[in-house]
């Protein structure tokens, strides 16, 4: 981020601070409907809309190091196999022999230079070429194996990440983070380490789980003791990206006392990212990448937190947290800590049941009369920019008119768009 954005951006903090509405020209939010997180039509839509078509995070390279190993992903309810090729590429495919359909991987991870299903010994290399069939003549002569090879699923990286999509026409993964990406390379992708990964599942529709994490509204009510001495919740910027995407950018408090801080930024023996910025130093930066992406990142880390569908009124959230090199000491986790009574041995911190805690009784609410639509203020944008791509995703005309969203959010208000620039400038400029 070069020196006049973190310039306007700093005055941008101040100006939130002290306005006393909304910017002017920002649209009123429209309510949106409760159904949108109780309707199984809707969640249909969202699994085949949204979730077989954006890019999603499925890994660290980490998890397959070397050339030939491999690693089962099934997060997005498809059977996947992820495989760093014996040429170096990592490639993704379905985990379905093109046989009768047996998986041809059936441990999580592993590592071997050839790919062999089980059932009838079909084997394949790790580009997923077809290369052999026990007792081939029999399936005849005219038997093709070149278009048998095992089907691919989009994937591409980020530096150390692992993305796939299940849309063969999707954009590249670049392309689709935007500037964001642009944003990201100071962060140094390429040098992260994956230090801890553990899931938890909860009792709610996913987006209730997520949208926990895409305002700081609720900040100095529910996080008073961990997250509120460090984020200054009346001077964040919110900023909103093409493809859903959407950043918080929160100054600590005035009064910010480091010595006591307790939550997200207390491992001083952590390695740090040397060539992080400003606002990565001393700011709260959180970046929502649509569909299921949540990360606030610093210098110390980037820890993202992914909200997977399990079910309408169900989900998965997934603690990922990703460091540069830690050396030989204990791996660093940011989210969870040991409990050997929890099935993984893990429990998450303080703060994330801070943020969870609601999940269940708010799933429960949605699903009665007791509640009908949810509005959403200007600090909340981020929410409802979300839910306007969600929409968009899955193509206006398929959603019933009464659970969508009404499209008021526009382009003017996008990255690189933003009209609260000149109105900050203005009574500055009619001053001087
Ligand atoms: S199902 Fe895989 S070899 Fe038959
Ligand atoms: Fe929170």
């Amino acid at each position: 981020m070069d020196e006049a954005e973190i310039a306007r951006l700093k005055r941008l903090m101040e100006w939130e601070g002290e306005r006393s509405a909304p910017p002017e020209g920002f649209p009123s939010l429209p309510d949106m409907p409760a159904a949108r997180y109780t309707s199984g039509e809707f969640y249909e839509l969202e699994q085949a809309h949204v979730f077989r078509k954006s890019w999603l995070f499925a890994g660290h390279i980490d998890e397959i190091p070397e050339p030939g190993c491999y690693m089962r992903w099934h997060n997005a309810g498809d059977p996947i196999v992820i495989v760093h090729g014996m040429d170096g590429i990592v490639r993704a495919f379905y985990n379905t022999c093109r046989h009768r359909g047996a998986p041809v991987v059936t441990e999580d991870r592993g590592k071997s230079n050839r790919l062999m299903c089980a059932y009838h010994h079909w084997t394949y290399k790790t580009d997923g070429t077809l290369i052999g069939i026990p007792q081939k003549q029999d399936f005849g002569p005219d038997f093709d194996m070149s278009c048998r090879a095992l089907l691919a699923v989009r994937c591409e990286m980020l530096g150390n990440l692992v993305f796939v999509n299940f849309d063969p026409d999707a954009v590249p993964l670049l392309e689709y983070l935007g500037p964001v990406a642009e944003e990201w390379e100071e962060f140094q992708f390429d040098k992260l380490r994956l230090a801890a990964r553990h899931s938890f599942d909860l009792k709610c529709n996913w987006k209730v789980a997520m949208e926990a994490n895409m305002e700081v509204y609720h900040v100095p009510y529910i996080h008073p003791e961990t997250v509120a001495p460090l984020v200054d919740a009346l001077r964040n910027v919110n900023t909103l990206y093409p493809e859903g995407h959407g950043r918080m950018l929160a100054p600590a408090p005035r009064d910010f006392d480091r010595e006591s801080v307790r939550a997200i930024d207390h491992p001083p023996q952590w390695q740090t990212i040397e060539t992080v910025g400003e606002f990565g130093r001393t700011a709260t930066q959180s970046y929502t990448i649509f569909p299921n992406w949540v990360a606030p990142i610093s210098n110390y880390f980037v820890p993202p937190l992914l909200f997977w569908p399990t079910g309408l009124d169900t989900c998965r959230l997934e603690l990922v947290t990703m460091a540069p090199d830690w050396g030989d000491g204990p791996a660093p986790d940011l989210w969870t800590v040991p409990d050997e009574t929890r099935p993984n041995g893990r429990d998450m911190v303080p703060l994330i049941h801070e943020d969870t805690q609601f999940g269940e009784a708010i799933q429960k609410s949605m699903e009665s009369a007791g509640f009908q639509s949810v509005p959403l203020s200007y600090q909340e944008a981020r929410i409802y920019h979300f839910h306007q791509h969600l929409d968009r995703m899955i193509g206006l005309g398929r959603i019933p008119p009464e659970l969508r969203v009404e499209q008021v959010i526009g382009d003017d208000w996008m990255w690189p768009n933003d009209p609260r620039t000149a109105q900050m400038e203005a009574p500055r400029e009619a001053a001087e």
